[in-house]
């Protein structure tokens, strides 16, 4: 397996106000597919993401990413898998104001080990157009595939979005998921995407449901449908 948590644990707070954010967890990823993550507000869904991410470290429980373990790595271990395997897409896009399309997606490729081309990348998402403008003068769905062409420049194993579409509208959010399809497609980039849309679930190679802290269940979808196709 590519992608393992074993028995995730993750608690906030003390005493009364303790919650298990993750309880005892498990998931399991594939090499080059992709995932969406379903469940309740408060379920975990982010913990879980950010764990994979190395964000955060789990309480108790294991984490193993391409036969390397990651969880009880030390902080400087953590950031290097977080810098090199990791591309990390928020609700909010993230992008650095007062600089370039260009220059926000160059800043990341400079640090990267094996950065991908960066004008593959930007024909890719389709903002080599926009590549001299500042982030507040292009639109939420170009924003958003910006701040994709950012996690993806590096060419990391492991893509991970949280509410990737949550602050778009059903055309631009099948624009942003045409080219989360493209991407998988293109680099063989290994994706999760949590949504609250359970349309985006269509275009899943499989399904992973969360509640309680837990993974209720992690389906095969039988009829991956093209982002195109979705009823969002
Ligand atoms: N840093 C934190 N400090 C305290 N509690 C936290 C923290 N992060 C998460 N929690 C709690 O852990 C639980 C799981 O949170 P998480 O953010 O993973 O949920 P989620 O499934 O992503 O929810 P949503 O769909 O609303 O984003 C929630 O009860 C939340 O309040
Ligand atoms: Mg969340």
């Amino acid at each position: 397996m590519f992608i393992q948590m074993k028995n995730g644990r993750k608690s906030y707070g003390k005493g009364e106000s303790e919650v298990h954010a993750l309880d005892g967890a498990d998931i399991s990823l594939e090499k080059g597919k992709v995932y969406v993550i379903l469940g309740p507000s408060g379920s975990g869904k982010s913990t879980m993401l950010n764990m994979l991410g190395g964000l955060d470290s789990l309480d108790e429980g294991t984490i193993t990413v391409d036969g390397r373990e990651i969880s009880g790595l030390k902080a400087a271990d953590l950031t290097k898998y977080r810098k090199t395997d990791v591309g990390f897409v928020f609700q909010f896009y993230n992008l650095i104001p007062d600089l370039t399309v260009k220059e926000n997606i160059q800043v990341v490729s400079d640090i990267a080990d094996k950065p991908l081309d960066i004008d593959e990348v930007m024909q890719a998402l389709d903002i080599d157009k926009y590549r001299d403008r500042f982030p507040n003068e292009l639109s939420g769905g170009q924003q958003q595939r910006v701040a994709i062409a950012r996690a993806l420049i590096k060419n990391p194993k492991l893509l991970l979005c949280d509410e990737l579409t949550g602050a778009l509208d059903s055309k631009t959010s099948r624009t942003v998921l045409k080219f989360i399809e493209k991407v998988n497609q293109q680099f063989g980039t290994t994706i999760a995407i949590i949504t609250h849309n359970e349309a985006i679930a269509g275009m899943a190679d499989a399904v992973i449901k969360i509640k309680d802290g837990k993974v209720s269940s992690n389906t095969a979808n039988e009829n991956k449908l093209p982002a195109s196709e979705l009823a969002l």
